[in-house]
């Protein structure tokens, strides 16, 4: 059942070259520059004349949502807010029928996430579910929906379900920045053509696996661990640290490398390893003067970098490599050697990796 693999975790992570093609196949015509998805095409107005989209999800959901928040806001240009929904639902929040709730959610059944739903279409938002479970309860409280097509995700920690999520907002993104007129349509096809490479690149970036693994053995130990990230891979820094924490119990927070300066700096010693996204798109030269500040303070720097860096490479500890990509499209692949390191480093503490303590699968009470 585990396919060979030794736990659900490492087969679903190494499956998410397939389960993103499945995500976007029958959906993105590469070909005849289209991207069909029913239920947008189906709303096509509601989404056009929205006010704003608000998000609501809880934990790695939640970071797909503000991945989402940047691609929305930068290709649509639709204000886009990302609240957890247990912090929205008790909050009194201002909500219209000019607004449209995205709802993500890997098993369609967490119960912020459900009472949020209940609650925006109470106040008559037209509230759209991004669920990967068919059939689940908030697919079907929602108006409308597209599934991720990830395929069953059994390991507690959220691998798959996070880089289909980001595909199927990214499709619906694009969509709408072309419907809006926001995006020129040779850029549209350009976008829809790299998107199409994603998978193999996915599979490129899987391939450091056994570097990554020589990483884990060397800060297995360590107590602490900050991830930093800007733009488009803050919330994959975010993620970074979550998958850490929940499966290896060691002590995790992700932070805009902007941010370090703001209070965070103070914990970096020769202890400390720091892993920051420095992808060569996004704000490189910013984060490769956030990794100087680390670096004058001995902290540890664990670099995940575009294929042929060199810059970050002279003054990081290690590097891991992903492949170029359009700079919106990074995170599906800055996501992979995080998702790695955690693994490795929580099986070489023998925890368990798949079931880890205190954590279910699915959160269906608040
Ligand atoms: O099923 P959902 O996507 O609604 O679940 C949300 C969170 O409970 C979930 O992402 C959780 O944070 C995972 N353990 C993260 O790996």
């Amino acid at each position: 059942e585990k396919g060979g693999y030794d736990h659900f975790m490492l087969k679903e992570i190494y499956e998410q070259p397939q389960a993103i093609r499945d995500t976007f196949r029958g959906r993105m015509l590469v070909d005849q520059g289209l991207i069909k998805m029913a239920g947008i095409d189906d709303h096509i107005d509601k989404f056009l004349n929205a006010r704003r989209i608000l998000i609501v999800a809880c934990g790695t959901s939640w970071h797909a949502g503000l991945v989402a928040e940047y691609i929305f806001e930068d290709l649509a240009r639709i204000p886009v807010e990302v609240e957890y929904a247990s912090e929205f639902r008790y909050r009194n929040p201002v909500i219209d029928k000019d607004d449209i709730l995205i709802a993500i959610s890997q098993s369609g059944e967490t119960a912020d996430t459900m009472a949020a739903i209940k609650m925006a279409k109470d106040k008559g938002a037209f509230v759209f579910g991004v669920c990967n479970v068919v059939g689940s309860s908030i697919s079907r409280e929602a108006h409308a929906g597209a599934y991720t097509h990830a395929g069953p995700e059994i390991g507690v920690a959220s691998t798959k379900a996070f880089t289909t999520q980001i595909t199927v907002l990214t499709l619906i993104a694009l969509q709408l920045a072309k419907r809006k007129g926001k995006i020129s349509t040779s850029d549209f096809h350009r976008y829809l053509q790299e998107l199409d490479t994603i998978p193999d690149k996915v599979e490129k970036a899987l391939n450091s696996n056994d570097h990554i693994e020589k990483i884990a053995a060397i800060y297995k130990d360590a107590p602490n661990c900050l991830y930093l990230g800007r733009g488009f891979n803050f919330p994959v820094a975010l993620e970074g640290a979550l998958k850490l924490k929940e499966i290896s119990y060691i002590h995790a927070e992700g932070y805009p490398a902007a941010e370090m300066k703001h209070g965070p700096i103070a914990l970096i010693d020769e202890q400390m390893p720091v892993v920051v996204i420095a992808t060569r798109k996004g704000h490189y030269e910013k984060v490769v003067s956030n990794i100087q500040e680390i670096k004058s303070r001995s902290g540890k720097i664990i670099g995940i970098v575009t294929e042929g860096d060199v810059d970050v490479r002279d003054l990081a500890d290690h590097v891991i490599e992903v492949p170029d990509t359009i700079e919106f499209m990074t995170p599906l692949l800055t996501t992979i050697p995080l998702q790695l390191l955690s693994y490795h480093i929580a099986v070489m503490l023998g925890k368990n990796v798949d079931q880890p303590r205190n954590l279910a699968k699915s959160v269906t009470v608040e």
